[in-house]
């Protein structure tokens, strides 16, 4: 998945067939302030397989959102993206909206973490869900029915041919979440990106959904991309995970590798503060001490330094380039390991 070496990136580029779903080149995401500018992605780069689910994971502020609105060329109006985004060897990264309206929501879609934000809270479910097939696939309506309806007993929501009558409002937290998800996946994109479809709801509501992915994953080829503060989530579900830290992807590798064998000390401190099932700490549980960095005036050298109790001298000065070592992994740490 950490793709620092351009030639094999180069090779798949005129061939959409064997080209990755989505390979992310040297991303940097910047928003103009008015005291200046909040470099909030800072040379990011990565791949992402057919149906490979990727976790990426880290603290509030660290960036993990704004790469994927990057991608999927929904940045706010102060914001600008720089480097090479790709769907399938293709082009992507500031395409005009037209173009890229063929490629969002039918090729890859995405789902926020409140679902409110993305549906219309003034009309029924079946129309905002029929409209995208009548739109992206040209469906009839009654064809464009039948697969909504289709679609919601996918997610697992009960009398769905009664339901998709109803209005957003008409469904609790955890069934509106599932008719965010029934949209995303209406058209089959081959790329899911799931911003924390979870945490607005309750834990009850949030482990159901939570399988609901599981199943999804399962039954479905889609590549799923699975941001999240919080690592238990990702276990259970990704193939890969990014560790983000300051805007840049600090660790990456198989959930096994991160979570039995981490090798930066970000990741170290992140699963030493993952609360434990069978915790007798509770409520004391450890957290990394420190701040996260500034975004408009980031540190000389590595920027998890000020937080790192393995820093030395290097770690001022240099900034550590995320590189590939074992299978596949990677990290951006001066250390030859921990
Ligand atoms: N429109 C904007 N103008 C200025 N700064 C912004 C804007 N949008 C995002 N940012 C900043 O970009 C940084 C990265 O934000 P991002 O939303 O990617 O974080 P995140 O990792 O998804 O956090 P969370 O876990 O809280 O969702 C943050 O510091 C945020 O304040
Ligand atoms: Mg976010």
């Amino acid at each position: 998945m950490p793709d620092n070496s351009p030639a094999t990136s180069n090779a798949a580029a005129n061939n959409g067939d064997t080209a990755p779903v989505l390979a992310v080149e040297n991303l940097v995401t910047r928003f103009d302030v008015p005291d200046g500018e909040v470099c909030a992605v800072n040379d990011v780069s990565f791949t992402i397989d057919e149906g490979e689910t990727i976790g990426v994971v880290g603290e509030s502020g660290s960036g993990k959102s704004q790469v994927f609105m990057s991608v999927m060329g929904l940045l706010a109006s102060n914001g600008a993206a720089n480097g090479r985004v790709r769907y399938r060897g293709q082009d992507i990264l500031g395409l005009p909206p037209q173009r890229l309206n063929r490629i969002r929501g039918a090729k890859m879609s995405m789902i926020f973490q409140d679902p409110m934000t993305s549906l219309n809270p003034y009309l029924k479910i079946s129309r905002q869900l029929n409209e995208v097939l009548v739109q992206h696939k040209g469906m009839s309506e009654t064809e464009a029915m039948n697969r909504s309806v289709e679609m919601l007993d996918l997610v697992r929501i009960p009398e769905a041919r009664r339901r998709i009558t109803m209005y957003p409002h008409e469904f609790s937290g955890g069934m509106r979440q599932r008719v965010m998800i029934a949209m995303a996946l209406l058209c089959q994109p081959d790329l899911l990106i799931a911003d924390e479809p979870s945490t607005a709801l309750d834990v009850t509501v949030q482990a159901q959904i939570l399988d609901l992915m599981r199943d999804l994953k399962r039954e479905l080829n889609t590549a799923i991309v699975m941001i999240t503060h919080d690592l238990g989530v990702i276990a259970g579900l990704s193939d890969r995970v990014m560790v983000m830290y300051g805007g840049t992807v600090v660790e990456a590798g198989t959930v096994r590798e991160i979570f039995y064998n981490p090798q930066h000390p970000y990741t170290e401190g992140l699963l030493k503060s993952m609360p434990r099932l069978d915790d007798s700490r509770r409520g004391v549980l450890p957290t990394i001490p420190g701040q996260p960095p500034n975004l408009q005036h980031l540190p000389a050298g590595c920027s998890f330094r000020p937080r790192c109790t393995y820093a030395f001298e290097r770690c001022e000065t240099e900034v550590p380039p995320l590189t590939r070592f074992g299978e596949d992994r990677a990290k951006a740490c001066h250390l030859e390991s921990l």
